[in-house]
């Protein structure tokens, strides 16, 4: 099984195009050590290799795609390597690349949860518009721990659960949160048994959900923000990390606390980096506190072999 990460920001990318924080405008004046990130989302593939899943269609999935070969191969006049796309959330950074999908000649195979299919059809009516286009073709992704496959994707075995996060803001019930809005994946190779487990909209531990990272070969989590006041401190929002359904890395209770009661073993990978994180600035003292606790940061292009 591979994986690679086609975007590891978190809504907006990095630099993001209004923004003149620390991080964003030494990125653009070329005096920060950092990558550049585009919005997240992945790709795996199993067994030959030649198709993939796609996790999360982010807006940015025209230009991840020109970054990856693998995902544009040559088999016929029209042809791509994603056979079908699954949902982690509704929030706009992980939906409305759907929408750049629609010159597909066949419906788009799209696993979501119910509540983001609803989210999808109403408060963002994305699957309605497509239908004047490719339409999807919509399989309902279970959050109940039962595994499922997609089809072409050979020896790779998925299966949900559901997470403590928060619906995107222009869901009905954004402030009331329902099973499903927020999933963690975890995708295992039937091959090697090796699995990974992905969520980068985790707000807050379950005793759930540190089973799943538990069995993991390799997590790969939230790591929007450093703190919980981080976009306000900058003056940036008004909005904390906890509010928005993202644990912060840093504090009691935070991510590399939880991250690092995890067994010795285990991969441990922040992505959906938010562009004030300081954890992109490379030379920072708390990429260097990541680093001691063997936790890596996420970058556009990496891969995953398991
Ligand atoms: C989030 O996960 O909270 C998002 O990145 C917000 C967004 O897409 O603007
Ligand atoms: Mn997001
Ligand atoms: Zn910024």
């Amino acid at each position: 099984m591979l994986i690679r990460v086609l975007g590891s920001a978190a809504g907006g990318g990095f630099p993001q195009w209004n923004c003149n924080c620390p991080n964003c405008a030494g990125l653009r004046a070329g005096t920060l050590r950092a990558l550049p990130r585009t919005q997240s989302s992945l790709c795996v593939t199993g067994e030959g290799g030649q198709d993939w899943a796609l996790i999360n269609a982010s807006p940015d999935i025209l230009e991840q795609i020109r970054a990856t070969p693998a995902l544009q191969p040559n088999r016929s006049l029209r042809d791509t390597g994603i056979a079908g796309v699954l949902l982690m959330d509704g929030q706009v950074d992980h939906s409305t690349g759907l929408y750049m999908l629609r010159e597909r000649g066949r419906p788009l195979p799209l696993w979501c949860a119910d509540p983001v299919h609803e989210d999808l059809t109403r408060g963002n009516p994305i699957l309605k518009v497509l239908e004047h286009f490719c339409g999807v073709d919509r399989h309902v992704l279970p959050i109940d721990g039962s595994s499922f496959h997609v089809d072409g994707v050979a020896g790779v075995r998925f299966s949900a659960l559901p997470l403590a996060s928060k619906a995107a803001p222009y869901s009905p019930h954004r402030e009331d949160p329902v099973p499903g809005d927020n999933i963690g994946l975890t995708m295992t190779c039937e091959r090697s048994g090796r699995s990974l487990f992905y969520a980068p909209g985790l707000g807050a531990h379950s005793p759930e959900v540190d089973a799943a990272m538990r069995s993991a070969d390799c997590v790969m989590v939230d790591g929007t923000f450093w703190t919980d006041d981080e976009m306000v401190a900058l003056g940036v929002s008004q909005k904390t990390a906890r509010s928005i359904g993202h644990l912060p890395q840093s504090g009691e209770g935070g991510m590399l606390e939880w991250l690092s009661s995890l067994p010795a073993g285990t991969r441990k990978v922040l992505i959906h980096i938010n562009n004030t994180n300081p954890i992109l600035d490379e030379d920072s003292p708390q990429r260097a506190k990541l680093t001691r606790h063997g936790i890596e940061v996420a970058y556009d292009g990496m891969e995953i072999a398991l």
